[in-house]
């Protein structure tokens, strides 16, 4: 449970705001693309580079720091400690998972969807000389993936389905409950690459029921770059063994033993070499803010802002492509441009600070944001319709 919802009040976003610094000077809607910096978590860095200047080598710490963030991503994903691996990033948990794979025998399909950042599909086509079959479940024609795509994929063969929370292009949220319960029927697994909605949306992975999550710290969980995450359900654990290895995935680290590989009975079996120490530094700071708001919290106050940013776009007539349904949306509002890079530029000029993929503006959004954040955003974008409108009507998804 959060601090505020134990002391049974509202977080106060208005001073919470006041933590990120940059938040006084842009409209900052870029948490999709990397997170506004806190002060808690540049003096966390600090301390980090006091103990390098002060101590030098601060193992017995550093190695509780590694602990911290395992601690602290557990009660965010609401599993625990023993179920998450700390990585160097998304890539390092699938890829330590995918070793931990079999395609030899006949449930070789992997499932991925269209939906799916680069790294999501790379590494499980990676892993077709392995025996790896991966398929791809594609849109309709209105732009979102509805399930009766997934279920006519995934089939007694299915040995994975690696799926995309929220998209990265167009912020359409999967329904996940609907794709786990199909998975599960037949026999298959499922990874969640929560990275565009962790720390913006509960992610509740025994809600969910998903077997893997992966994502990293340096979007809305407020950490950094060069750190990330995996989630292995507890009962899975034992029979995985991945050959992407390393002296911290062992049993005891500290055995120094080279006879053989003893993986750790735990999630920790999925990690590799040295801890990202400072990135632990950032990362934990980032995740007490998360834990100190409540997710529930973030997820509401999100969707409220997402809401108003939608209805706004409507009201100017250059409506979002990210699905309206609050359902279907996480923490990104996309809005496909005639010339999304030039458009992105001309933004920047006025202080606001997006992102784009492919024809689409992207306004990112976290409980740090506020209406008027949303309001000088639609007003600019109202500035630049005539210019940067498509004019053929777009399809939503
Ligand atoms: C949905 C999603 N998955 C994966 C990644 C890549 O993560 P990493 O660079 O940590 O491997 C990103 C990065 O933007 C992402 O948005």
């Amino acid at each position: 449970m959060s601090e505020a919802a134990r002391r049974n009040t509202a977080p106060d976003f208005k001073a919470l705001r006041g933590r990120f610094p940059v938040l006084a000077r842009k409209t900052y809607l870029n948490s999709g693309s990397y997170c506004a910096l806190a002060g808690s978590v540049r003096q966390a860095i600090n301390a980090y580079m006091e103990d390098r200047l002060l101590v030098g080598a601060n193992w017995d710490v550093w190695v509780t720091k590694n602990e911290a963030v395992r601690a602290a991503m557990a009660r965010v994903l609401r599993a625990s400690p023993e179920e998450i691996a700390v990585t160097a990033s998304a890539s390092a948990g699938l890829n330590a998972l995918a070793s931990a794979l079999d395609f030899t025998g006949p449930r070789n399909k992997v499932v991925v969807s269209d939906f799916e950042f680069p790294t999501n599909a790379q590494i499980w086509h990676a892993q077709e000389p392995r025996g790896a079959r991966v398929v791809h479940v594609p849109r309709a024609p209105d732009g979102y993936i509805p399930l009766e795509h997934f279920a006519q994929l995934i089939d007694d063969a299915t040995q994975l389905v690696a799926v995309t929370h929220v998209c990265f292009r167009n912020g359409a949220r999967l329904d996940i409950p609907g794709i786990v319960a199909l998975a599960h029927a037949r026999g298959a697994r499922v990874l969640l690459d929560c990275y565009q909605a962790v720390g913006a949306l509960s992610v509740d992975v025994r809600a969910l029921d998903v077997d893997f999550a992966v994502g990293g710290m340096l979007k809305y969980l407020l950490g950094t770059a060069g750190i990330g995450f995996l989630y292995v359900r507890g009962a899975l654990i034992p029979a995985l063994l991945p050959t992407n290895s390393g002296w911290f995935a062992q049993e005891r680290i500290a055995a120094m033993d080279i006879s053989a590989n003893r993986p750790s009975p735990t999630a920790r079996r999925f990690e590799a070499g040295t801890p990202p120490v400072v990135n632990c530094y950032a990362a934990a700071a980032g995740l007490d803010i998360i834990l100190e708001v409540g997710t529930d919290a973030i997820e509401a106050r999100v969707r409220e802002l997402t809401r108003r940013c939608m209805r706004g776009l409507e009201r100017i007539g250059w409506p979002s492509v990210t699905p309206a349904e609050d359902a279907r949306r996480g923490p990104m509002v996309a809005v496909a441009a005639r010339d999304a890079a030039q458009l992105f530029a001309r933004l920047m000029e006025q202080d606001i600070v997006t992102s784009f993929r492919d024809a689409n503006i992207r306004a990112t959004i976290h409980f740090y944001n506020c209406e008027d954040d949303i309001d000088a955003f639609l007003a600019a974008m109202r500035r630049h319709r005539d210019a940067f409108h498509p004019g053929t009507a777009q399809s939503a998804v």
